[in-house]
């Protein structure tokens, strides 16, 4: 055969490349990207961010510069691992090889630019990491507030500069700065050496830039980006904390007396994933808390908890309007007509059960139900305040007579962070209303965050599922006063306790 063979063999190659590409398209993609490439299938508003519209060409992670096409290897790559942090799913082990790329060749024929192979896309050069010392992380903190991170991502790298409300993606939707301090969460990965090409390529489509032109015009040297991704790297570990199995509250002389005393440095801190509620109507797809941070103590007679949790704002916080007035119309969705313009305030709930009892069912994990409630710590910003009650369901909200309340909580709001601690006695005198929280059994707990300033409030939610609270040492029998004793044996509690409260008496 001669070159004219060889082209048209090749060519021929190419067509049925994608045409198996449209079938695994068809099949795997298009309900998020649409049946045309435009980012538009029938799930894709019920994400933010959206589907990539592929008919404009605008790629996140490439090796190569901003505004340039990816590489097929590129290309592989995102397929492949997915976006973490987003709605898209690595296909690594769903598809074969073979589908991968032909779904990528389909995937290029939605935009005329892929067709133009005069301009083959361009890998950046990219140096290798300099080693890591406390004054190459100093340096990088510098620059990390001389260009401008900061003003994005704040100072603690929590994603609550004071530009976050003003972060609009290149189709006009709301966009997070990235929490720099939760790197599992980053689009393109967690190494430094992801964070530095980032740097380098720029995030195209969304407000955040390339620096490479800051290294032309030798505002900064190579090293010095470097050395910026290397202090970002520093504020997070690569992967996902582990989820707390069991919250362990810890025995102290003296529980601490707010939610920064110092006391709390020395105080184990258990990571709970947070998730959008997505079962009850309204779902929530863009939930802003993604996780909170538990510590607990108990002095024998008292619990004390601090939870700590990210949010890019207090709410109500007015500079957020315009933004949230966005989100609400990204995310207006058939079943969200009354995702108001509302100013609500940021909120977080602890759920416990009513009662301890062995062997039987956890109440259901989205607020009880009506037969089976559940029992709640509601902590809210704005009045700023907290009440204990229980709820049957998300519709249901009982807060106790203010007389039983038996509950209080302190709050610290600093640099794009909550962290309210609460206490409460371990037995309290209404023994109908209140959990009686002994030692040595797992007492089941769940999480609820709300963020004021995207809209969220009643089912518009983060939540957890259950995990659960262990007082690590034996409380004093002595706190189970007789009526407290009976009351405990009744409910059928784990026998630990029960023997060592009689044992005790
Ligand atoms: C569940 C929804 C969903 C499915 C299914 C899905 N994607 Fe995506 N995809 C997304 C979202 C959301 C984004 C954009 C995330 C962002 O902007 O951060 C995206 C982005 C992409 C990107 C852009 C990467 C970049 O660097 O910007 C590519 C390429 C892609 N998807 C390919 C595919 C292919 C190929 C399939 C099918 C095999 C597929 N997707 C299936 C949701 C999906
Ligand atoms: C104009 C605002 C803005 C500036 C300035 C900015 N960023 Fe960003 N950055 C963003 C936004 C928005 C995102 C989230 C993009 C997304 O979700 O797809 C982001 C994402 C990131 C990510 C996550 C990347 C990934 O793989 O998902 C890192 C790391 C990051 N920025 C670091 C930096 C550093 C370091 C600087 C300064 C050198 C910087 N950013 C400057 C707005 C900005």
């Amino acid at each position: 055969v001669g070159a004219l063979g060889v082209l048209a063999v090749a060519a021929l190659l190419a067509v049925q490349d994608t045409a198996q590409g449209r079938a695994v398209y068809d099949r795997w993609c298009s309900a998020c990207h649409g049946s045309t490439g435009a980012g538009d299938g029938p799930a894709a508003s019920y994400m933010l961010p959206r589907p990539r519209d592929f008919t404009a060409a605008l790629y996140q992670i490439r090796t190569t510069a901003s505004g340039q096409l990816p590489t097929d290897a590129d290309l592989e790559h995102v397929v492949d691992v997915g976006l973490p942090g987003t709605a898209m799913p690595g296909w690594e082990t769903q598809l074969s090889s073979r589908e991968r790329r032909d779904v990528i060749a389909y995937i290029k024929t939605f935009s005329p630019f892929f067709a133009d192979t005069t301009q083959r896309p361009q890998v950046l050069e990219f140096s290798s990491a300099p080693g890591v010392n406390d004054e190459g992380l100093r340096v990088g903190r510098q620059f990390y507030d001389s260009i401008g991170c900061v003003k994005c991502h704040g100072d603690a790298g929590r994603g609550n500069g004071p530009s976050a409300p003003t972060l609009f993606d290149d189709t006009g939707s709301p966009i997070r700065a990235a929490d720099l301090t939760q790197a599992w969460h980053f689009n393109g990965g967690s190494t430094s050496q992801d964070v530095y090409r980032r740097l380098r390529t720029g995030l195209d489509g969304t407000p955040m830039p390339s620096f490479s032109d800051l290294i032309d015009q030798q505002f900064l040297t190579d090293e010095q980006l470097w050395r910026v991704a290397q202090y970002v790297h520093s504020l997070s570990s690569e992967d996902e904390p582990r989820p707390a199995e069991v919250i362990t509250a810890v025995r102290v002389a003296t529980l601490p007396g707010s939610p920064d005393d110092s006391a709390w440095g020395g105080v184990a801190s258990f990571y709970v994933p947070l998730v959008g509620q997505v079962i009850r109507k309204a779902r929530w797809f863009a939930p802003a808390v993604t996780a909170v941070w538990v510590q607990a103590v108990h002095d024998g007679r008292s619990l004390a908890l601090r939870v700590a949790w990210n949010d890019r704002s207090e709410s109500p916080d007015t500079s957020w309007a315009d933004w949230q007035a966005r989100l609400a119309q990204a995310m207006a969705s058939d079943d969200s007509a009354d995702f108001g313009p509302g100013r609500y305030p940021d909120q977080l709930a602890l759920q416990f059960p009513r009662r301890l009892s062995q062997g039987t069912e956890l109440p259901y994990f989205l607020m009880g139900s009506s037969s089976e409630p559940v029992y709640q710590w509601r902590w809210h910003s704005a009045p700023r305040g907290v009440e204990e009650g229980s709820a049957r369901g998300f519709e249901t909200w009982e807060p106790q007579a203010a007389a039983a309340q038996n509950l209080t909580a302190a709050a610290v709001y600093d640099a794009g962070q909550w962290r309210v601690q609460f206490t409460r006695a371990l037995v309290t005198a209404d023994t109908v209303g209140d959990l009686a929280m002994p030692s040595g059994v797992a007492i089941p707990i769940a999480f609820f965050a709300w963020d004021g300033s995207s809209g969220e409030h009643g089912t518009r939610a983060s939540v957890s599922s259950w995990t659960y609270l262990a007082l690590a040492e034996p409380t004093p029998a002595s706190v189970y006063i007789t009526p407290v004793v009976a009351m405990l044996v009744i409910a059928g509690l784990g026998y630990v306790v029960v023997s060592r409260a009689q044992r005790g008496s």
